[in-house]
Parts: C-alpha cells; structure tokens; sequence
C-alpha cells in the first residue's frame, strides 16, 4: 500500500540530502497528471490541497483521491495544506488526508503552540502526520496580479523553532527564510545561514513554502542546506494555463476541451519531473518507511 504519511515520506530526506516535492492538486487533471509522472520515475509525491478549499469540493473527490493513492506503486502523502483552524483539521482528518498542515503562523507563539498542539493531539492517535509554521511566509498561492513582497521582519527565529519543535511535537516544520506564496515582487533571495542555523537546533525534516519563482540553484541550495520538502503551487497554475492558452492559439482558437486538457497535464509532469530533477529526490523502498 503506498499511501503514507507526511513523516513516513520525508523519513530518508535528511540523511540522504533530497526534497520530496509537495504540490497542488485539487482537481482530477492535476492530481493524475503528478501521480502518474511519479509513477513513471518511481519517485514519492506529496499531492496537497488547501484548507480553504474543503467546503467547496465534492467529498467525493477524496473518495477517488485516497482509492487512487492505495493502488499506486509509489510512495504518496495526502496532506491538507494551510488549515487555519483546528475545525478544519477534524475534515481533514474525516476526508481521509494523511497529513495536516495546521497554520498558526499569524498568530503570537503561545497561541501558535497552543493550537499546534491540540491538532497533534488529535491527529497522532489517527496515525496522521502534522506540519505547522514558525515565522511566517508571506503571500497566497495562486495570487499571480501584482506579485507578493518577502517579509524579512517574519522571519523565522531559530531559537523558537527549536523550541516549537519540541513543545508542539510536530512532524516537519515550515520555516520563513526568503520565499513568499504567489508570485515574486523582484528577484528572490534565500537567507541560507539561517536556514544552516535553523537545520542544525530542528532535528525533524525542515519545509519551504513558495517554490514558485525560485531558480534551479535555489531549489538546489536549499535542498544541499537541508530542506525536506518545498511547495510548489502557482508556478504550475500559471505555466500550465500559459502552455493551454499557446496551444489553442497555434491551433487557430480551435482546439476541443479533451485536446486542451491533455496539453495541461502534459506540461504539469513536464514541471513535475523538472521538480524530482532539482530537488534530487530519490525512489523510497516501502519496506524502509512503512512502521515507522
Ligand atoms: P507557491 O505559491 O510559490 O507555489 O507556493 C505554494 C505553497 O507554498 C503552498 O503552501
């Protein structure tokens, strides 16, 4: 069975310096067209999908996510992304996802732990994986208008996020050191000596928010400096939507539905195999990571 955990599919990240990729899919073309370019490399995935979102999607749609996941033969993570309340976790936890993510990272540090904490209560008996977030990654994904500004007063202090970390029980920690969600306002610049510091006081798998934007050699740099696991959403969106809209053009604005929706999922494993390329992600033998 290869659906697993957050924990469970970051376990060889650190020690064998790679990043699993954690993308948006909160459709059927996306979905499908990431898992299958998982499958052909033989590569985990995390397929995420943000807490906003749960109201407005069919329950059915987790149905088919989790039945499609069971029978891949690759290792695959279901993470709720962005939850901002702990009701939200509980759908979560309800609609199958194997990993939250519960963000509380507007909020003061104590109210941060307070309500990190209660959703690790609830999820760890579940066997569901927690990620939360300490300092704070400006921006929203998808939001692709006027571009969003990093903000270097939220930045993670490593201090806290040791001390999160431990206090929360948490299974993999979102940190703020030089990206934002959505797209860039200038040229991005990653704070790798306090990526170094944070990496070394945090001992469970360290994420990135807001891959989107970001050059080979930053996903590089952050990978080498300790990143587990880096989000990549609107940079999809955008460049799937850009290569649907060139294809309908060269086709003389003939082009039928079925035809445009095979251009966007090819053009979505196309991103998805550059992904596994520059975060060096390596194949996970289910035998190493299925008890722990
Ligand atoms: P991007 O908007 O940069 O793709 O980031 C997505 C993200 O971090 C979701 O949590």
């Amino acid at each position: 069975m290869a659906f697993v955990t957050l924990k469970q599919i970051l376990l060889e990240t650190r020690e064998k310096k790679y990043a699993v990729p954690s993308i948006g899919a909160d459709n059927h073309v996306l979905f499908e067209a990431v898992l299958q370019q998982a499958e052909a490399e033989n590569k985990p995935v995390i397929l995420m999908i943000p807490g906003f979102l749960l109201k407005e999607m069919d329950p059915c749609f987790f149905e088919y996510a989790r039945l499609r996941i069971i029978q891949s033969s690759v290792p695959v993570c279901l993470h709720l992304d962005h939850a901002a309340s702990y009701e939200e976790c509980m759908n979560g936890i309800k609609y199958g996802f194997s990993s939250l993510m519960i963000d509380g990272s507007s909020l003061s540090y104590e109210e941060n732990v307070t309500l990190t904490k209660r959703v690790v209560e609830a999820a760890r008996p579940c066997g569901i994986s927690v990620e939360a977030e300490i300092g704070h990654v400006a921006g929203g994904e998808g939001n692709n208008n006027d571009g969003n500004e990093v903000d270097v007063d939220a930045f993670t202090n490593p201090g806290e996020a040791e001390r999160f970390a431990k206090e929360t029980g948490v299974d993999a920690l979102a940190i703020a050191f030089g990206t934002v969600h959505g797209v860039y306002k200038g040229t991005p610049k990653l704070n790798l000596e306090l990526l170094d510091e944070i990496r070394g006081r945090v001992e469970i798998p360290i994420v990135m928010h807001g891959g989107s934007g970001l050059s080979d050699e930053d996903f590089r740099n952050a990978v080498s400096h300790g990143i587990s696991k880096i989000n990549f959403c609107t940079g999809l969106f955008l460049n799937t939507t850009e290569a649907a809209r060139a294809a309908i053009e060269a086709n003389g604005n003939k082009m039928q539905l079925p035809a445009v929706l095979g251009v966007i999922q090819k053009r979505a494993r196309e991103e998805v195999s550059h992904l596994f390329e520059v975060y060096h992600t390596q194949s996970v033998d289910l035998k190493n990571i299925a008890h722990k």
